[in-house]
């Protein structure tokens, strides 16, 4: 029925140990994000549940191009994959929705939303990573959540990333200064020879942030100080 199945699920892989939770990454624009993750959900649930499997057999007979463009295809998938979403894939969506495209940084983010949202409930887990973008490149991964010994214990890495104080402490600017940022972003994109602004006050405490890029391309950072480290030769401000 779905053709790309063996490429996401290669037949050694038991999907359902596979599939107690997925960290899903929308890197895509949103279109074409949607038709994949319709054929993903596809995929998964043809190959997992019974029920859905009958629901969807009238689809079977579709070409591969036809699925592709079948929105009757992708609202059937969607119902019968509501609940998988739910479950599995919901919980990871916090801080891609909060904070937006991160593109390399994404997967990671899924994967800390998870952490945050699941603190207590994931020792023994396996957790598949799947990440693409617009060029042909997939990369999918998976690995299995064990407590660590203290400090490496999954709810006290919950509470160190602190991902609610963090989410609440952002800053509202706006849109002109968001503007004038991202011109400066642009004037600067692949630039040496510059100097960054001395004011690293917005930045939060232990933030490393760039000084300056010299007439070598050679970057410069500092470290702002942190609780408990204030005596780091780099620290400028
Ligand atoms: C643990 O998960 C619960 C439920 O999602 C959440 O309310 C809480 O803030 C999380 N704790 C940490 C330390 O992330
Ligand atoms: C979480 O952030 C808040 C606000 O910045 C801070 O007061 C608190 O100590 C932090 N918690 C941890 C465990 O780092």
């Amino acid at each position: 029925m779905c053709c790309s199945c063996n490429i996401f699920y290669p037949p050694s892989f038991s999907l359902e140990t596979q599939l107690l939770l997925c960290v899903f990454v929308f890197v895509e624009f949103i279109w074409c994000t949607l038709v994949r993750f319709t054929v993903y959900c596809f995929c998964l649930i043809s190959l997992v549940d019974e029920a859905a499997r009958e629901k969807l057999a009238p689809f079977s007979a579709l070409s591969k191009d036809e699925s592709y463009q079948s929105r009757d295809l992708e609202t059937a998938t969607q119902q019968e994959a509501k609940h998988l979403y739910d479950a599995k894939v919901q919980p990871t969506t916090l801080l891609p929705k909060q904070v937006g495209n991160m593109y390399t940084a994404s997967l990671y983010a899924a994967f800390a939303s998870l952490l945050h949202n699941k603190n207590d409930s994931l020792a023994g887990k396996r957790v598949i990573m799947f990440s693409y973008g617009s060029g042909l490149t997939a990369t999918m991964f998976s690995f299995q959540l064990q407590n660590g010994q203290h400090p490496f214990s999954l709810l006290n890495i919950a509470m160190v990333m602190n991902v609610s104080e963090k989410l609440k402490s952002r800053l509202e600017f706006p849109p002109e200064k968001f503007v004038k940022t991202l011109k400066l972003m642009e004037h600067r994109y692949g630039a040496k020879a510059f100097v960054m602004s001395k004011d690293c006050s917005l930045l939060a405490s232990g933030t490393y942030y760039l000084t300056e890029v010299d007439s070598m391309y050679r970057r410069f950072y500092a470290k702002k100080p942190g609780d408990g480290d204030n005596t780091d030769p780099m620290s400028t401000c």
